[in-house]
Formats: structure tokens, sequence, C-alpha cells
């Protein structure tokens, strides 16, 4: 009975099934030790070790029982002889002893396998490799300034996801469908933002900013070169009133003041990049409701437009993914730290034209913004040339790299793609809203005196 039993299970698919699990359980605890010590940094390995290999090894444990049952139906049809029982397991017996303690044995070892296969393939799709990089065509521009931002040392999921079941299940289902468009190449260039169904950030953000902590004010300096042979450059220094303020303190102030666990502003947008607001309604710690409407606002407008409690990422939108606005913007960063050698003359204005002009990938950018600069020096200054070469040559790198930094060809990502709404040079941020035209029925504006939220000097 035990020989027919073993029989079964020899058939074709069963012995497939056992060559699977056995090569795939092998490999995969080969590569999960050189993990453990640190021996895999590539990102299409860890796809194809710890989520093709476990699928796999399932694929071949359920054929297993399936060939033994097959081959019984087989046999039931035909050829099998009558007699056929369940095998009558007797422990007393030395060899079905072995077996069963070896089937019992197989199967915790299979239990184990699974749940480390399962625990690292779900470790594994939340690494920032895995988001940054196999996709990389696609989350390039956004992975890029990630690495360069202030919070590269914070993973993706921690923004993107956060804690708690729902949210990762959701992200996992909205993967699949990412994963998809990946695969069809249907995916938007550049991917769409703001990012409908983003966690809100109150519960993302805060986190690690606590609100109540804000207080005082931030100073932040800003550098701007011009195109003259000395790259003169003008300062402003602005103190921005971060503010913030807690229950505890009473009111709230300054900038931090829209986010306060007391203050609830809501608002309507009309586009799709919520730079269009026509409408503001503001709740304070009181209740007292006060209502702003835009200049020209229309009925249809408030009934057709996006409701938004205003959170975090309102004003700090790009707060992992900064993009310089401008070409101007990028070089004149880069002098500033002192990566552009600031007495290399004319280099802001030159390094301006060669990052700005249009170039089909970021190799043939790279190629011909340093030819391009390497010849104006070499044939408009060639005296310069001859006594500041390394300087033309770092510029040549600083240049390279703003370029690489911030435009992306391939994903239509250009200077200024992403709009900043901190701020309100470039692109209208804070002037959304302050622009002394959102008025309440009774005429107040919400304002845009300079010095409500920065001293400037
Ligand atoms: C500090 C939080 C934070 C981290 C960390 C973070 N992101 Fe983002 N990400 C955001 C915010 C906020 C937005 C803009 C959302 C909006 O405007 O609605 C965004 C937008 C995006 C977008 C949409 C396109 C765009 O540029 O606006 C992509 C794609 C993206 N992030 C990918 C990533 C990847 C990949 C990583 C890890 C390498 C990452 N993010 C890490 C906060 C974060
Ligand atoms: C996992 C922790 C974590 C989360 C989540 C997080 N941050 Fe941060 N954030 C930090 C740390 C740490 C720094 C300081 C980085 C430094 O000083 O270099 C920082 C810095 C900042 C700064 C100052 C940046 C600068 O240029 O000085 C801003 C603004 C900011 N975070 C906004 C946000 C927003 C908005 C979110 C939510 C979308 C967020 N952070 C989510 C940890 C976090
Ligand atoms: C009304 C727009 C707005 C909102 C909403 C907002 N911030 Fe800010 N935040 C600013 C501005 C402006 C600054 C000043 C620094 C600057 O100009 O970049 C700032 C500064 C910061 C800094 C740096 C502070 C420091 O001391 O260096 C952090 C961190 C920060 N915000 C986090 C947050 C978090 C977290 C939230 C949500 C709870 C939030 N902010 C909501 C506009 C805003
Ligand atoms: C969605 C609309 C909206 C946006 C965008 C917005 N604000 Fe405001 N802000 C308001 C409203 C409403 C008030 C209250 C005006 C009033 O006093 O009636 C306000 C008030 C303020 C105040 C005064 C707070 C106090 O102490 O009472 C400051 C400072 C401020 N905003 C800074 C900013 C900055 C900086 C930005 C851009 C980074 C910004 N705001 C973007 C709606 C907005
Ligand atoms: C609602 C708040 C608000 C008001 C009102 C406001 N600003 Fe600003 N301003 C900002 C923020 C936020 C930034 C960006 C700071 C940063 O770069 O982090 C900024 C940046 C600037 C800068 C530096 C620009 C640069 O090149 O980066 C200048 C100059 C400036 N503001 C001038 C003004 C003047 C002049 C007024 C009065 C007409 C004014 N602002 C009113 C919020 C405001």
């Amino acid at each position: 009975m035990a020989t027919s039993e073993v029989r079964l299970i020899r058939s074709p698919i069963s012995v497939i099934g056992m060559w699977l699990t056995t090569v795939t359980a092998v490999t995969f605890l080969v590569v999960f030790l050189a993990d453990l010590l640190g021996l895999h940094t590539n990102p299409y390995i860890g796809i194809l070790f710890f989520l093709v290999l476990p699928s796999f090894f399932i694929f071949g444990l359920i054929l297993i029982p399936l060939g033994a049952w097959v081959e019984k139906r087989r046999r039931d049809r035909g050829l099998a002889p009558a007699e056929i029982h369940w095998p009558r397991l007797d422990l007393n017996q030395p060899g079905q002893r072995r077996i069963a303690v070896g089937i019992f044995a197989l199967t915790m070892a299979n239990v184990v396998i699974v749940s480390l296969a399962a625990y690292r393939g779900v470790e594994y799709m939340d690494s920032t490799q895995f988001c940054g990089q196999v996709c990389h065509e696609v989350m390039k521009p956004e992975f890029t300034a990630y690495q360069d931002g202030p919070h590269s040392r914070v993973s993706c999921v921690q923004c993107h996801i956060g804690p708690g079941a729902s949210w990762f299940a959701r992200s996992k289902v909205s993967g699949m469908r990412q994963l998809v468009a990946v695969a069809r190449g249907s995916y938007s260039r550049p991917i769409a933002s703001p990012v409908q169904n983003l966690r809100p950030a109150r519960e993302v953000c805060e986190q690690c900013h606590w609100p109540e902590k804000f207080h005082g004010a931030v100073v932040r300096r800003v550098a701007e070169y011009s195109d003259d042979a000395k790259n003169s450059e003008s300062l402003t220094t602005l103190q921005m009133k971060v503010g913030g303020g807690s229950a505890r303190t009473g009111g709230a102030t300054g900038i931090h003041w829209h986010t306060n666990p007391n203050t609830h502003i809501e608002y309507i947008t009309t586009d799709a990049k919520r730079q269009v607001i026509p409408y503001v309604k503001l709740t304070d710690a009181s209740g007292t409701v006060r209502e702003y409407f835009a200049d020209g606002v229309t009925p249809d407008q408030l009934a057709n437009g996006d409701r938004r409690g205003m959170d975090c990422i309102d004003c700090h939108n790009r707060p992992s993914h900064p993009m310089a606005a401008t070409a101007e913007r990028a070089v004149d960063s880069t002098l500033a730290s002192g990566e552009m050698p600031k007495g290399l003359p004319f280099v802001r204005r030159e390094a301006v034209k060669a990052v700005k002009a249009s170039y089909p990938t970021q190799e043939a950018a790279a190629e011909s913004i340093a030819s391009t600069l390497r010849e104006f020096y070499r044939t408009q200054q060639p005296a310069v040339y001859n006594a500041q070469r390394q300087d033309v040559e770092r510029a040549v790198a600083a240049a390279e790299r703003v370029y690489r930094r911030n435009v992306f060809p391939e994903m239509n990502v250009q200077f200024g793609t992403y709009l900043n709404n901190i701020g309100h040079m470039d692109s209208p941020g804070c002037f959304r809203c302050h622009d002394d035209n959102h008025k309440t029925k009774d005429g107040k504006a919400i304002g845009q005196e300079c010095d409500t939220c920065h001293d400037i000097q």
C-alpha cells in the first residue's frame, strides 16, 4: 500500500513539483544567506529572488499533491486495481515512522521558507531601492531629487504609504496598477502631481515633525548672480516667520498657524495642479467660520471644484523632490555653494545658456554642455582658458550635474515642470490665496503685506 502511494507521487507532474521546490528552496536559502551578509545590491536580483522565486516555490508545492491527484484519477478510470486504499499509518514500523518524521520536518522547513520569503518580499517592496530604482526610468526624476533632498534618509514608503494595514493594502493595489502601466509603457510623462489620494500629511509628516514644536523664525539666504563678467552676486536675507504655537501657549502665530491643531482651513481648487483657488473657508479655534471668495468666482466653480483640507503639503509640496524652478536658480545655487567657480568670467551666463538648451537625453546633454562650455572659453576667452583650465572643468562638471539633477527629457521633466508652492516668485504659491483678492462678504481679504510672512534685509 505504501508503495502504491509512493508511486502516485512519482507521477511526472508531482516530480516536476518536487524538483521545482527543491531547486528554488536551495537557491533561495543561498541568496537569503548572501543577503544577510550584505552581498546583494542590485534591485533586479531582489525582485528575482524575493518575488519570483517564492512564487515558483509555492507553485511547485501545489504541483506535488496535484500530480498525485491527477495520477489517482487516471488509475481510477482504467489501470487502477480496485483494492487501492489510503495508507494505514503505523508509526511502530521504522520505515513508516521515518517517512512521517521526514514529511513533518520538510513541511516545517517549507513553512519557515515561505514565511521568510514573504517577509523579505514585503520588506523589499518597501525599500527605497525598490521604489526608486526598479522602474528607474519612471521614477528617476523623483529618485534623483530625493537623494539630494533633506529627506534622503526617510524611505519613500514613510511618506507615500505610512504606517497601518489599510494604507499598506491600498498601496499594493495601486502598485499593481502602476506595474501594469509600466509594463505597457502607458504611464504619463511626467508623472502627474499632486498625487491624488496621497495619505493626509498630518498622519505622515507629524510622525517626525510635531506641529506644536514650531516657533520663532528661520533665516533664508537667497543668492542671485548676474550675467556680467564678474558674475556679480546679490544677496537677499529673509527672516521667515514660521511661528507655530500650541493650545498650551495660547494663540498660534506666523506661517505655521495654518496647520495648528486649532485652525482648520478648507479650500476649493478648479485645476489639476491646485493652482487656482476660488474659495477658502477658515474655522478658527472658537468655531467661528470665515469664508473668502476670489474676485469673479462663479457658483459653477464652487460646485465642481475639488474640496480639500489644507495641510503641510499644500505649502511643502516638494519636501522630498525639490527641483529647480528655472535654470538660473539651479546655476545660482551651485555658484552659492562654491561647486561652480565664481571667479570664472561669464560662467553664470554661459552655464545657464548651456543647461537651458533642449537635448533628447541626459547623455546627449552632458556631452553637449561640456563641449559648448569648453568651446566658449577656448575661442572667446583664450587667456582665461589657459590660466583657469581647472575652473573650466569644474564649471563643466557642475553644469552637467545641474542638468542631470533637474531635467529628465525621457520623462518630459524640465525646469519648472513641478511647481513649488513655498514662496511666490516662480509660481503663485502663497499668493494663490494671499493676493488681497480673496475677500469675505464684509470685505476682509487674505492679505499680502510682506511682513506678515517675512522680514527682508
Ligand atoms: C518626505 C516625504 C516624501 C518622501 C520621503 C518621498 N516622497 Fe514622493 N512625494 C512626496 C510629496 C509630498 C509629493 C507631492 C504630492 C503632491 O503634491 O500631492 C510626492 C510626489 C511624488 C511623485 C509624483 C510626481 C512628483 O514629482 O510630484 C512620485 C513619482 C514620487 N513622489 C516618488 C517617490 C519616490 C520614488 C520616493 C523614494 C525614492 C519618494 N517619492 C519619497 C513626499 C515624499
Ligand atoms: C521619518 C521622519 C520624517 C518624515 C515622515 C518627514 N520628515 Fe521632514 N524632515 C525629517 C528630518 C530628519 C529633517 C531634517 C533634515 C536635515 O536637517 O537635514 C526634515 C526636514 C524637513 C524640512 C526642512 C527642509 C530644509 O530644507 O531644511 C521640511 C520643510 C520638512 N522636513 C517637511 C516635511 C513634510 C512636509 C513631511 C510630510 C510630507 C515630512 N517632512 C515628513 C524627517 C521627516
Ligand atoms: C502655509 C504654508 C505652510 C504650511 C501649511 C506648513 N508649512 Fe512648514 N514652513 C513653511 C514656510 C514658508 C517655512 C519657512 C522655511 C522656508 O521658507 O522654506 C516652513 C518651515 C518648515 C520647517 C523647517 C523649520 C525649521 O525650523 O527649519 C519644517 C520642518 C516644516 N515647515 C514642516 C511642516 C509640517 C510638518 C507641516 C504640517 C504640519 C507644515 N510645515 C505646514 C510653510 C508652511
Ligand atoms: C489655501 C489658502 C492659503 C494659502 C495657499 C496660504 N495661506 Fe496663509 N492664510 C490663509 C488664510 C485664510 C489666512 C487668515 C487670513 C486672515 O487673517 O483673515 C492666512 C494667514 C496667514 C498668516 C497670518 C497668520 C496669523 O498669524 O494670523 C501668515 C503668516 C500666512 N498666512 C503665511 C502664508 C504663507 C507663507 C503661505 C505660502 C507658503 C501661505 N500663507 C499660503 C490662507 C492661505
Ligand atoms: C503669504 C506670505 C508672504 C507674503 C505676504 C510675501 N511673501 Fe515673500 N516669500 C514668502 C515665502 C514663503 C518665500 C520663500 C522663502 C523660501 O525660499 O523658502 C518668499 C520669498 C520672497 C523673496 C525671495 C525670493 C527668491 O528669490 O527666492 C522675496 C524677495 C520676497 N519674498 C519678497 C516679498 C515682498 C516684497 C512681499 C510684499 C509685497 C512679499 N514677499 C510678501 C512668503 C510671503
